[in-house]
């Protein structure tokens, strides 16, 4: 039976940081920051937005394209921003997307990895259940202090897609390469909205990381190198996802799936199936039939080296305008609304955009408030 993505979206803030005006006001040269990380943007949150409403968004596009949402029987919620330790984010999703109640909701953590987790457990729950469709939703937004060598690489995004068998975006395969090893490279204490972090120690576990997932598949799948066609990465800054891709792959197509993620900086576990949509979205040839090769880290760490194949016709699912339109759209702000906005304050006299048509009005007695926007 083949399993895999039938239809993929994703969603960010309406406002954006240049990195230009923060090198600017860091002092440093942008190159750095352009050349050397990789980057050139990253979405900025206002108050009114978070994990749940770009999360709804993505995921409205999705249930779009299905002919009945009543089909989802779970609902998985990857994400390592949890604001609520104990309630699911994806029980808000599920409210305000009226899926059925006969649905399991839940929310997956292990740093940036937990969306593929999502997936492959979607995979063996559709084998028993080929009718079921599962909704899995990565959304993240990421916080590091002021000053701080992350500081260029945050960002924040959701992707939502729909597993199901005869998939029309990607069939996975069978095999996968797995490595999870206890690292103190990134944590972030449920005490602090800040993640902290050993930039260097983290680079280097990613690429040991790959390294042996990687020597992990072949062994699985028997296949050489030269059996993938394309691959994407997660990728916390695009140079990091270029180290990897120059260690064993050098795959050309690499810049493709990193111009959506150079614009929106590190979302987290939404991030490797964003470089996956920038690639189908980008790439000049047709790729169906190709074998993709997806890595996934999630510090720690968990990481893992899978792959998917591509089915005739994924072209008619895909939503390139709106997506390219999504982020040129998208608002700069200066470095002093970046300020306020980091601590998560309003402005007087600003009204912030929502990306989607829900809002978050607040926070009242320790509750999120959430809206449905008027003439939505
Ligand atoms: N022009 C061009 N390039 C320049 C430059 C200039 N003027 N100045 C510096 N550079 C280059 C450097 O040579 C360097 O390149 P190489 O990596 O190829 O050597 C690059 O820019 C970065 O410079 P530094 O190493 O000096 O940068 P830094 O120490 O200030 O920060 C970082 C880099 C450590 C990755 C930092 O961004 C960071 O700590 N980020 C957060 C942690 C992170 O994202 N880790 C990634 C792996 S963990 C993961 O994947 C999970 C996750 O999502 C967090």
């Amino acid at each position: 039976m083949k399993i895999g993505i039938d239809s993929i979206a994703f969603s960010t803030s309406r406002y954006f940081l240049s990195l230009e005006t923060l090198a600017k006001h860091r002092n440093v040269n942008y190159e750095k920051y352009n050349v050397g990380i990789g980057q050139a943007k990253m979405s900025v949150f206002p108050p009114n937005e978070d994990i749940v409403t770009i999360a709804i968004d993505a995921a409205q596009k999705v249930i779009s394209q299905m002919d009945d949402k009543n089909d989802i029987d779970i609902l998985i919620f990857a994400t390592e921003s949890a604001f609520d330790l104990s309630k699911s984010a994806g029980i808000y999703v599920h409210h305000f997307l009226k899926l059925k109640e006969d649905c399991r909701v839940f929310d997956l953590k292990q740093a940036c990895y937990s969306a593929v987790a999502a997936l492959q457990l979607a995979k063996s729950y559709i084998v028993d259940n080929p009718n079921s469709k599962v909704l899995i939703i990565g959304s993240d937004i990421i916080k590091y202090s002021p000053n701080t060598s992350g500081e260029p690489t945050q960002g924040g995004a959701a992707v939502a897609f729909i597993v199901t068998q005869n998939p029309r975006i990607l069939e996975i395969e069978p095999y996968a390469g797995i490595h999870t090893v206890d690292v103190m490279d990134f944590w972030r204490p449920s005490h602090l909205d800040e993640a902290l972090f050993d930039g260097k120690l983290s680079a280097y576990n990613y690429l040991k990381s790959l390294d042996i997932c990687v020597d992990r598949y072949w062994k699985k799948s028997n296949l050489a190198i030269s059996a993938i066609d394309h691959v994407c990465f997660h990728a916390p800054f695009g140079k990091m996802a270029q180290k990897a891709n120059n260690k064993l792959f050098r795959c050309p197509s690499i810049n493709e799936t990193l111009i959506y993620n150079s614009v929106i900086g590190n979302s987290c576990s939404a991030s490797l199936f964003i470089c996956f949509i920038s690639l189908l979205d980008n790439v000049k040839d047709d790729i169906s039939h190709k074998r993709i090769g997806f890595f996934s880290y999630g510090s720690g760490s968990v990481a893992e080296f899978f792959s998917g194949i591509i089915p005739e016709n994924y072209g008619q699912t895909l939503d390139t305008r709106n997506n390219l339109k999504m982020l040129s759209d998208r608002i700069e702000i200066a470095i002093s609304e970046y300020e306020l906005l980091y601590n998560n304050k309003f402005h007087d006299g600003y009204h912030y955009e929502n990306v989607g048509n829900i809002t978050m009005l607040g926070i009242n007695n320790n509750q999120r408030i959430y809206r449905r926007l008027q003439n939505n």
